[in-house]
């Protein structure tokens, strides 16, 4: 493994936070504002509303924060969620990324709109855990749905044939303004095969005729009958991602989809949309105790991991801070923001009493009254 950035980190990381307010001055002014683009504050506020509960004396001598997910023993249920485009930030992109992922043994979820190959973000995963002595982590594949289902059946094929061991299905983000233009050699390198070369669907393209009712990219949405298509389609654990609503998540389970991620895309999508945290007890309370739910949406710290878990989560995924971290350090920078990460969960997690990451539940907060 190659170390893509020379640069030492600053020596005054020691949060996520950090990492973003160092990130501005790595990134231009343009990719800022688009990857910045969202209501990441109310997805952040929703985290001042609850409360962790300490519990001191409690034995914790011994303990873990490994947690099974869809099969998969994952170290610890934090995940690096989808994000498009990783080389706006940094040369190596994706690349970078999943070396880092994979020397802290954590899952990287290869988004479809990867600057990288999904084949490359696979090897350079294998390669980098084989160099280090480590076991491979997970590897999971996004899908968004293209406008043609063999050109999605395609991508779900190279999905499996890479070694991808769950297919994220990214459903809330078919319909969305689009304004940023890519910069010159950077391309969505899996939709650039002569097999699946396509536009990226979520894509608004300046065109004739109805605007959203009645266009190509209102037809072409995904529905409820293409995750029962998918769910045929391949032997790969299915996850909806995407869903903040109860009789969504109920109806995602009812189409077969082995678990969901409640999420609002960063606030990315809709303006005003719901923060995604207090969804989550709904959507617990709607399928039930043993369906894997996923979160994400304003994830910056330890506590906020177990306080989404808390709320119902059986893991969660941070988006934007992989960018900041991948921005000022490359592949050291992603390696230490998830190791900040685990070390704050673990920490959380003694000092709220919790020995077994597969144990948190809603004792361990409290909502916060005018919070
Ligand atoms: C995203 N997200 C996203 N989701 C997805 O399924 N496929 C994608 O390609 C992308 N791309 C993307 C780019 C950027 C710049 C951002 C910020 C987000 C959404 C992402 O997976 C996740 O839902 C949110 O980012 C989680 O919120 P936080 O952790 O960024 O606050």
């Amino acid at each position: 493994m190659t170390a893509s950035h020379a640069a030492p980190l600053p020596a005054d990381i020691a949060t996520l936070a950090d990492y973003e307010r160092h990130a501005a001055a790595h990134i231009d002014p343009a990719t800022w504002a688009h990857i910045a683009q969202g209501t990441t504050h109310a997805n952040r506020a929703a985290f001042g509303r609850w409360g962790l509960l300490p519990r001191p004396l409690a034995p914790i001598a011994q303990g873990s924060t490994a947690r099974v997910l869809l099969g998969q023993r994952h170290d610890t249920p934090l995940l690096l969620a989808p994000v498009a485009y990783h080389r706006l930030v940094h040369p190596a992109g994706e690349i970078a990324t999943a070396q880092a992922a994979a020397a802290m043994g954590a899952t990287l979820v290869a988004s479809t709109l990867s600057s990288v190959t999904l084949e490359d973000i696979a090897a350079a995963t294998r390669a980098a855990a084989q160099e280090l002595g480590l076991p491979v982590p997970p590897q999971w594949f996004q899908l968004y749905c293209q406008p043609d289902p063999d050109q999605t059946l395609a991508l779900v094929r190279r999905a499996e044939d890479a070694g991808y061991g769950v297919l994220v299905v990214t459903v809330d983000a078919a319909i969305k303004r689009a304004d940023f233009a890519l910069p010159p050699g950077i391309v969505a390198a899996n939709l650039v095969d002569p097999a699946v070369a396509a536009p990226a669907p979520h894509r608004a393209e300046a065109q004739a005729g109805p605007l959203v009712f009645g266009s190509a990219l209102a037809r072409q949405a995904p529905t409820w009958d293409t995750i029962a298509q998918l769910r045929q389609a391949t032997s790969l654990p299915l996850v909806v991602k995407g869903l903040l609503h109860p009789d969504d998540a109920r109806a995602a389970r009812e189409a077969g989809a082995e678990g969901i991620v409640v999420s609002n895309h960063a606030g990315r999508v809709l303006d005003g949309v719901a923060p995604a945290l207090p969804c989550l007890p709904a959507v617990r309370a709607a399928v039930g105790p043993n369906y894997p739910v996923l979160f994400d949406g304003g994830v910056r710290s330890g506590a906020d991991a177990l306080k989404a878990m808390a709320l119902g989560a059986d893991a969660v995924m941070v988006g934007l801070p992989q960018l900041h971290a991948l921005a000022v350090g490359g592949v050291a920078g992603v390696a230490h923001m998830l190791h900040i990460l685990r070390t704050e969960f673990a920490l959380a997690m003694a000092q709220c009493g919790c020995t077994d990451a597969g144990r948190i539940g809603p004792g361990l907060v409290m909502p916060m009254i005018g919070g």
